[in-house]
Parts: structure tokens; sequence; C-alpha cells
């Protein structure tokens, strides 16, 4: 009579022999195979699930068949009642019990260290584990022989069946046990952070509970709110930051709260308000409660960062640029002022630096570059561009003050990515005519539908992207040359060219009805964009300089700008540097998506945590080359760089005849 079996457990191809009888769950523990459990084993969560594989595999040696499992039990039959039948024969592994030689697969979606594919949020297989978990444990009734306190038997009790020690229990929790206990039937569904903090209470089994990852950029806040036991994006919604009534820009806020004091509690107050309202609408859209929210994530640059945690942010205002701190930070929500589960944590990312915030660590974890060879340039722009180069051996970083001509601001037609704006745009080299699309419709300027296409938008402006588009077009179609001038001699080939006082400006749409907006792209605009990337590409070559390189191998943009900007004409004006056009994309958003990876898995944290001490800081402000490499980058695409790989997919025009450029100096914010 044989009495043990052979198991072998895919994909991770661990094996043993068991006793007849035993539980699939009990010899997966056995062998440390990865299998889930939040009930313990009582046929509640279902996270048990395995697949028995039915055939001859030689390469295991053993014979697996269905049979070779006991018989589907009552509270098998009870949970597909309640859930609806499983999937491709599949069983509760913690019910099934071996009878014979078994394979036994376990599905993705049971193991603890799922990966969960984010298509939503761009890129990213995030393993998740969180630092919140769930865990179902019973526990003695009180009997008057046993005089210890409902507190200590649920202790007794974690540490028998989970294995944990080190809990603590606050006031909070103290209040809902006995009666979580009670109701329960002492059976109770307790939720246990990293830390050891018991941080919820709930009778029987309580299928989820959920975190928020937060990304607070200077114009827009973003939440995406998750099931933190299966990683499961629920609802993603986004809000603007109330604190532009403060200030558009990162530095008018800090001057704001420079000339008004209390302004930072202000300031701090519509931001949370704000939170606290996204998170409401993510959890109706989710169909669940604030208070079943156990952690939140943050990123966010170094200004918001100090105000969301209601620090003044003066010291950030000038040099040296002073944070508060620059670790990551675990708090409890409540003392921020979110509203969500009484116990919630609040986990913040860590700053690089004064100027380079939680948002780039975000970026960071999300792209990687620690982790390869290739030599990658990773680029968040807003009104400061945060850089990132590097790779495994060496990592380096500073922040450039670009101004917000990227985001439309201080471009004559400019205006926010918003329907009605111009997005797209192309001009023939032959006729130097345009035509151009706008946000909210697919269909070109010169189509014949384009008028009963944009109808309800409009055409409002330029956005970001558009002027990033409309500057490379008139520079690739010779309307402007290398050092920026729009040629004044071209009007008499295309009226659009026209004079303005001493310099010219080129017509890009006139609206036939009154009241239509002119967008004009001004000698100023021009400028304005040649200050920006100027700036930019000055920041991202003294960070070459700093690692001694003279090209890069992989360039990502990340933030709202990055994924709406069309790389090559980001190329041809020399925002960044040359590279492999295939090698060049975007991030999207790269820094939320970071936040939801260190929301998800807490070994991703201690990843960045790391990573954020080993990246050296370049202050742009003191370095004396700054000046000079910001003067040779004005030029299009630049006054002495070489763009070889550009070259190969754009006939880039011939140089101007060198002109002096004024030396400027370029302040921050
Ligand atoms: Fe929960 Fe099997 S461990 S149902």
């Amino acid at each position: 009579m044989i009495d043990q079996a052979m198991v072998v457990f895919t994909p991770s191809g661990k094996r043993g022999s068991f006793p007849l009888g035993t539980t699939v769950l009990q010899a997966a523990r056995e062998l440390g195979v990865d299998l889930d459990s939040v009930c313990g084993g009582r046929g509640l969560c279902g996270r048990c699930q395995v697949q028995c594989a039915s055939g001859e595999f030689s390469k295991h040696n053993i014979v697996s068949r269905q049979e070779h499992l006991s018989e589907g039990t009552r509270v098998e039959a009870r949970y597909q009642r309640i859930h609806g039948d499983f999937v491709d024969g599949r069983r509760l592994g913690c019910q099934a019990t071996i009878q014979g030689n078994l394979l036994i697969d376990i599905p993705a979606d049971s193991q603890v260290h799922r990966q969960v594919i984010r298509k939503d949020l761009d890129r990213a297989d995030i393993t998740v584990n969180p630092a919140v978990k769930l865990y179902v444990v019973d526990v003695q009734q009180p009997d008057m022989h046993d005089p210890s306190g409902d507190l200590r038997r649920l202790k007794q009790a974690m540490t028998i069946e989970w294995g944990l020690t080190g809990l603590n229990a606050s006031l909070y929790i103290l209040r809902e046990l006995q009666q979580s206990l009670r109701k329960g039937n002492w059976q109770v569904t307790v939720a246990v952070h990293e830390s050891g903090d018991i941080l919820g209470v709930w009778p029987g089994f309580k299928e989820a509970v959920y975190g928020v990852a937060i990304d607070v950029g200077s114009t827009t806040i973003a939440a995406h709110l998750c099931d933190l036991s299966s990683g499961q994006v629920l609802a993603s919604n986004g809000a603007m930051n109330p604190q532009i009534r403060f200030g558009e820009d990162l530095m008018s806020r800090v001057s704001y709260v420079m000339m008004n004091p209390g302004g930072d509690a202000q300031m701090t107050d519509a931001v949370i308000s704000a939170i606290n309202d996204l998170l409401r609408a993510v959890s109706t859209i989710s169909g669940i409660l604030p208070e079943d929210i156990l952690e939140l994530c943050f990123v966010a640059n170094p200004v918001m960062h100090h105000l969301l945690l209601g620090i003044n942010p003066v010291e950030l205002g000038g040099a040296p640029f002073a944070l508060t701190t620059d670790e990551s930070l675990q708090l409890n929500a409540d003392e921020m002022g979110i509203r969500v589960h009484p116990l919630a944590k609040a986990y913040l990312l860590p700053c690089v630096a004064g100027h380079v915030g939680a948002d780039t660590a975000g970026v960071v974890l999300s792209e990687r570059p620690q982790a390869g060879e290739a030599m990658t340039l990773l680029v968040d722009v807003g009104t400061n561009a945060e850089i990132v180069l590097g790779n495994h051996d060496r990592l380096v970083a500073c922040s450039s003050p670009t101004g917000p001509a990227f985001e439309g601001a201080q471009i004559s037609g400019g205006q926010r990515a918003a329907p009605g704006a111009i997005e797209r745009v192309r001009i023939d080299p032959l006729t130097l005519e345009p035509r151009f699309s706008v946000i909210g419709s697919d269909t070109w300027s010169d189509d014949e539908n384009f008028a009963s296409d944009t109808a309800t938008v409009g055409v409002t402006g330029i956005c970001g992207s558009g002027i990033i588009e409309v500057v490379a077009e008139m520079f690739l179609a010779g309307i402007i040359d290398s050092e920026g001038v729009i040629k004044g001699d071209l009007a008499a080939r295309n009226p659009r060219i026209q004079a303005n006082e001493r310099t010219f400006s080129y017509l890009l749409f006139q609206g036939s009805q009154e009241g239509d907006v002119t967008v004009r792209i001004t000698q100023n605009d021009v400028r304005q964009i040649q200050l920006a990337k100027a700036a930019l590409y000055a920041g991202i070559r003294l960070l070459m300089d700093r690692l001694g390189i003279e090209r890069v191998e992989r360039i990502r943009l990340a933030g709202a700008f990055g994924s709406h900007i069309d790389v090559k004409y980001a190329m041809v004006l020399g925002l960044i540097p040359d590279c492999d056009l295939s090698q060049v994309g975007s991030a999207g958003n790269a820094a939320g998506t970071g936040a939801l990876m260190a929301l998800l898995d807490k070994d991703a944290r201690t990843e960045i945590e790391q990573v954020v001490r080993r990246i050296e800081k370049v202050e742009t402000a003191v370095e004396p080359d700054f000046q000079q490499h910001f003067v040779e980058a004005m030029a299009f695409p630049h006054k002495t760089a070489s763009f070889p790989e550009l070259g190969k997919v754009v006939a880039l025009p011939e140089p101007s005849s060198a002109r002096p450029v004024r030396r400027r100096r370029v302040r921050r914010g």
C-alpha cells in the first residue's frame, strides 16, 4: 500500500513526497511554493486556486491525473455557489488533498508575488507584494479559566496561524476589537502593515482592502485606486491642483508663501482638500468606501512634497535649495489630514535633491536606468526639467530651469493641452502653407470635414507639443534659420510671413468668424522656445560631462508633455541630444507608475530608496559650464553638437552663418 505521493509544482519546478491526504496548500507551504492564502485554508478567499495537469510527464517522471486529487468538497461547492464555478477545472488548494502523484500548476493569479500587467499606466509589470496584507484568524473564545484579554488571544492566533509576531494595536483597534470578534463569531480578518501595526479588524472574512497611488503635480493631481491583494487598478481619476490660484508655477507659489504669511497653510489645505475629493471620487467609481483605503503612496516634486506635508517650502526658493528631508517617509494619512481609513498609512517616495523630487524617484523606479547597461536619459519636462542620466554603473541628476514655454505659457497663442488646442503641425517646404490638427479631433485642417469635425471644440490656441512641432516645421521648411530668426525675406513668397515692427511672425491660423482666435508664431515665441530648450539641453550636457560621455543610448520623456510630444521634433529643435530615434520614446506617466509600483510592492520601496541614495546630484546654478552650454544650445538643433542619427531620418537645413548670440543669464523658476 503506497501512503506517499510525489507532487511537482509548476512553474517553480519544486517537488516533494507527501503523505496521502495532505492538502495541496500544505504541500506548497512545506516546499516554499508561492501559493496565496488570505483565509488560512478556510475555503473563503479563493486565493489558493490550483490546476492539476493530466498526463504522463517524463520530464518529471510522474503520471498525474485529476483523480489523484480528492473529490470536490462541500466547502468548494459553497465557494462556487457564492463566486461562480471554477475556471479550467481549478480546485481550492486548501481543500483538495493529495491522493496520488500530481503535477500542480499555480496560476499567476494565485501567486503571492503575482505580476500584473499595467496597460493604462503605460508599462511595467508590477509585482504585487504590498506592505498591507489581510489575514483571517479564528480566535480562542475567553473563558473563566483563561483570564487573558481578547487582544492577547488575537495575537496568539496570529502567531500560531500565520507566524506573525511583534504586532501593535492602537487605541482605535482596541475600541473595535471586542465587537468585531463577537460579531464574527470569533473569526476576524485582520489587516497588518509590514511594521507590525494592526490597521483594521473586521468580523468574519473581508475580501479586500485598497490603496491609492497619487501623483501630486503642480498642475494636476492623479490618483489610481487599486485592490491591494490582486494589484488591479479599479479606478483612475485626476483633478486640477487648486494651488494654481496661488501661482501658476512652483516658484510663484514659493513667492506667494514669502509674501503672504500663512500662505503655505492655505496651499496645504487646498491640496489636501483636493486629494480628499479625489479619493472620494475614485472610491465611488470603484464602488468601495473610502474607509476601506488602507494605504496611500505619493510622488511629488519637492515644492509639492513640502506643501503636501504642511512644510513651509521657502528654503526651496533659493540656493542651496535645502529640503527638510530627502528620505522616504512612512506616515499616518490621518495626520496629513487625509480622510480615508483612520489608521491608513501614507508612504512618500524619497526626493533626489532640492530641485529633483519624489516624482523623479518615481520615474527612476518605473524606468529602471540602474538595471541596464544602456546609457539612459530620463527627462521630465515641466517648468523645471528634472533630468537623470546613467546606467547600472552610475546615475547623475539635475534640474534645469526651462520655464513654462513648453506648457504653452509665455507663448502668444499658447494654452494648456485641452480640446481645441493645436497639437500637430506640418508645413509644406515649397508653399510654406501649414496644416494642423487640434486636440479632440483627428481631422487635419486641410480636410474638407475639418470645420464640421471640430465644430464642438473649435480652434482655441496652441499647446506645448504644437509649439514644438510648428517651430520645428518652420525650421525644416526654412522659415526660421538655425539661429532662430524668422526670415522676413520670405514674406514675398507667402503672406503668412508678416512684419511686426522689427521682427516677423508666421500666421498659423486665422478664424473666419468674429471672435475666432488668431494663432501666429512670433519671433518672441521662437525665442521663448530657444531659451527653454537651451536650458534643457545645457542641463543634459552637464550630466553628460559629469559622466564623460558624448552619446546617450536611450531617452525617455516623462510627464504629460513627454507623452504628447513627437520625439523627432524634439530632437530637430535640439531639446534632447542626438540618439537613435528608435530608442527615444515617451515614458508616459512614469512618476505615477512609480507610485503605483511602490504602493503594490514593498520591495520596490527598498529598491528606490537605495537607488536614490546613489544618485549624484549636479546643481546647474553653480556649474560654471552651464552658461556656455546654454549659449551653444540656443541654435537649432545646436551650435556645435552634431546630430548624425537624426540626420538619417530628417534632412536638416544647413546652419546659418554664425551670428553672435547674446549671452543671457538664466534664472531659476
Ligand atoms: Fe482561502 Fe483556500 S486559502 S480558499
